[in-house]
């Protein structure tokens, strides 16, 4: 586990920006994992920079995202799908065909798992697999529990997810219940993973996820365990640790 500091969400947001450029010039069809949330926003603009510079060329790059909430559209505003349009994929130039996002209209659970298991398996793995930390250390929409859940699946969103879910939404009736995730075993299987973390809130979960044991009642703890980790953490996420 690699970690580095940052002063704060900007230099975080920098940081993860070049770490994510340097596999893409390194790999020009590297495949990589993305998130959604508020943490890997000024990520995205920072890739926006770096490609409308000219300095990054999106064109061969193929990317899976985490995880989209079960029953919206794409065309629904809360979606991830629209979400990543709107916040990345419309200002770089990525082919649109190498956008893989669940689908979650699809009703057939095991089918659309399956279907996205496999598409990350023809495009021949995650090489990159960014992450933010939910505040009960969930990575995609991992829930704390007892067991780690393997492989892309549906999954039940905690209360503590809804609530922190609820301000993009009019109203907490509006946050969807369920979310397709990739699962514990999909994300591990990244040959590299990038988790940013920023601000006092999320100060507790990087202690106990990275300095505590590993344990699927803190999901992001089994990031302990890969083999090429990195954690990009500003100062007020980071507080507790030092
Ligand atoms: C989003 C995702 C979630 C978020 C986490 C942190 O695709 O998978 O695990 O990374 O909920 O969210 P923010 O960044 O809003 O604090």
């Amino acid at each position: 586990m690699k970690i580095i500091k940052a002063t704060d969400y900007n230099d975080m947001s920098r940081k993860a920006a070049l770490i994510i450029s340097a596999q893409i010039i390194n790999k020009p069809n590297s495949v990589i994992g993305l998130a959604t949330g508020s943490t890997p926003l000024q990520t995205y603009n920072y890739l926006i920079d770096l490609y409308k510079k000219g300095d990054l060329d999106f064109n061969q790059v193929t990317t899976f995202n985490l995880d989209e909430y079960y029953g919206l559209t794409k065309l629904n505003k809360q979606s991830y799908y629209y979400f990543m349009q709107d916040k990345l994929f419309n200002h770089i130039n990525i082919n649109p065909n190498n956008i893989h996002i669940p689908d979650g209209t699809n009703q057939n659970v095991e089918q659309e798992c399956l279907k996205y298991e496999k598409s990350i398996l023809d495009a021949g793995g995650i090489d990159l697999q960014l992450l933010g930390c939910g505040h009960n250390g969930h990575i995609g929409f991992n829930e704390p529990s007892e067991v780690f859940f393997t492989d892309t699946h549906l999954v039940n969103l905690t209360e503590s997810t809804i609530q922190a879910n609820k301000r993009f939404f009019e109203s907490e009736d509006d946050v969807p219940r369920k979310s397709y995730t990739m699962g514990i075993k999909t994300i591990m299987n990244a040959q590299k993973i990038l988790m940013i973390v920023s601000g006092e809130s999320k100060k507790e979960i990087v202690k106990k996820a990275f300095f505590g044991p590993v344990t699927p009642k803190i999901p992001a703890s089994i990031l302990q365990l890969h083999r090429d980790f990195t954690l990009v953490v500003d100062e007020d996420a980071f507080s507790h640790c030092e």
